[in-house]
């Protein structure tokens, strides 16, 4: 079984998804350890107590530096026996040594097929204004392994959505949720999980 850690910062209905393809049986082999937030009042927490799956809200203004940050959340995941860390919807950068500690460990997904629309500052609803600003006709969301920099890691998946006349940042950022965003982050878990199983 391979355990994840869930780390959030809004409304959590990618971590929703990964909940729900886990209760239908579309994903197997993990089970959700934990719900880190940043933020008290993230919608996400209430999702997982409604869940019964263990949640916490830990503040990077709550310790003395990144650095000290860093080290308390890899040590508590760690202690939780955590195998893989999934950013869904998590708008704090993490600190070096959190990422070295999991390294390869940790998956991040992002509203666009990167490389286009990422990067620092294209977080959320500012993804799809910059993408209907451009006029992209096509748009989507990618799954990637987290590496040092911001959204620089390898690619895991992506899948593409149409940007349709009319849209406004708020329809296309549900549509592409909806159509890509919780479809290939339970399928890039998935692929990560059957690895594991595979003592890989
Ligand atoms: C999602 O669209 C996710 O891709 C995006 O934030 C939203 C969170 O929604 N993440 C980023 O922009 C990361 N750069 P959710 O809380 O409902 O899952």
């Amino acid at each position: 079984m391979l355990k994840i850690a869930v780390l959030v910062s809004g409304g959590g209905t990618n971590l929703q998804a990964i909940i729900d393809a886990i209760d239908s049986g579309s994903l197997t082999g993990v089970s959700i350890e934990l719900v880190v937030s940043n933020r008290e009042n993230a919608y996400a927490l209430t999702r997982a107590k409604e869940h019964g799956i263990d949640s916490e809200c830990i503040k990077p203004s709550d310790h003395a530096d990144r650095s000290a940050y860093g080290q308390y959340l890899a040590d508590h995941l760690k202690e939780r026996g955590i195998g893989l860390v999934v950013l869904a919807g998590f708008l704090v950068v993490l600190p070096e040594n959190f990422v070295d500690a999991f390294e390869g460990r940790i998956i991040n997904i992002h509203p666009s097929l990167i490389p286009s629309f990422s990067g620092d500052g294209f977080y959320g609803l500012k993804v799809h204004e910059a993408a209907l600003e451009r006029g992209v006709k096509v748009t989507g969301a990618t799954v990637h392994f987290v590496d040092k920099g911001c959204d620089t890691g390898p690619i895991i998946m992506q899948k593409a959505v149409y940007v349709e006349p009319g849209d406004t940042p708020e329809i296309l950022q549900k549509r592409v949720m909806e159509q890509a965003e919780w479809v290939i982050l339970p399928q890039a878990i998935q692929m990560i999980a059957n690895r594991h199983s595979d003592g890989q």
